[in-house]
């Protein structure tokens, strides 16, 4: 009558096709686009570095910044300690946009390539939550 194994090829060949944008979406993001970290308030730093490691900052980034939300809106806290003791204050605005202040050459530039689209520069950034 009819031919399973054809069938479940088909169906895997299928289902390969309409992921391939996935798979290839995320060999590309294992490659870093051109972020640029000249800044006025990097090119300060002593030692060049961000509030926790580039490992951390990289895979863990909108963890934190959603943390440092809830912490300051929720919890009123406003400062983070860093796992080297450091102290920052919670805000996309006034610490990490200090910081990397060429926004568009940074957070998205990466997040262009990667193509993640951030809602948060509705209000962030220069927005009404300044
Ligand atoms: C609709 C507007 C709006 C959007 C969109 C928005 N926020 Fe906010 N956010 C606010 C406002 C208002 C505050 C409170 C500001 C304050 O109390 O200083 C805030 C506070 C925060 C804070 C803590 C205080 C500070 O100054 O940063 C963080 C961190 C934060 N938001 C991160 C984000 C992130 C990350 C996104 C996107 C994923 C985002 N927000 C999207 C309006 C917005
Ligand atoms: C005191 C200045 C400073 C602040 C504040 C700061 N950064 Fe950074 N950031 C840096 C520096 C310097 C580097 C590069 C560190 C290195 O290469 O060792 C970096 C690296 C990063 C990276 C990794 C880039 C890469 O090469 O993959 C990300 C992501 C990042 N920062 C996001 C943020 C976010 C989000 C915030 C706020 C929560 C923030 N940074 C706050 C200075 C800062
Ligand atoms: C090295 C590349 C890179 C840099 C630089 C970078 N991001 Fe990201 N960002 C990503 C990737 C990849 C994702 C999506 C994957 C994930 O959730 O980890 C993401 C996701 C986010 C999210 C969550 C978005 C959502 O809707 O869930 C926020 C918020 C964010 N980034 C903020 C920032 C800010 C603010 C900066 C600049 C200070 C920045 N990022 C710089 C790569 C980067």
């Amino acid at each position: 009558m009819y031919n399973g194994g054809k069938i479940i090829t088909g169906l895997i060949i299928f289902v390969l096709l309409i992921s391939a944008p996935f798979w290839l979406n995320v060999g590309q993001a294992n490659e870093l686009p051109d972020i640029s970290l000249d800044t006025p308030a990097i090119n300060q730093l002593s030692e060049k570095q961000c509030v926790e490691s580039v490992e951390f900052m990289r895979s863990q980034h909108p963890q934190l910044l959603n943390d440092w939300r809830d912490q300051v809106v929720r919890e009123g806290e406003s400062i983070y300690v860093s796992s080297s003791g450091k102290m920052y204050e919670m805000s996309l605005d006034n610490n990490c946009l200090q910081c990397h202040s060429n926004q568009s050459q940074f957070c998205d530039a990466c997040h262009t390539y990667t193509s993640v689209e951030l809602y948060c520069w509705d209000c962030h950034g220069g927005g009404i939550a300044k």
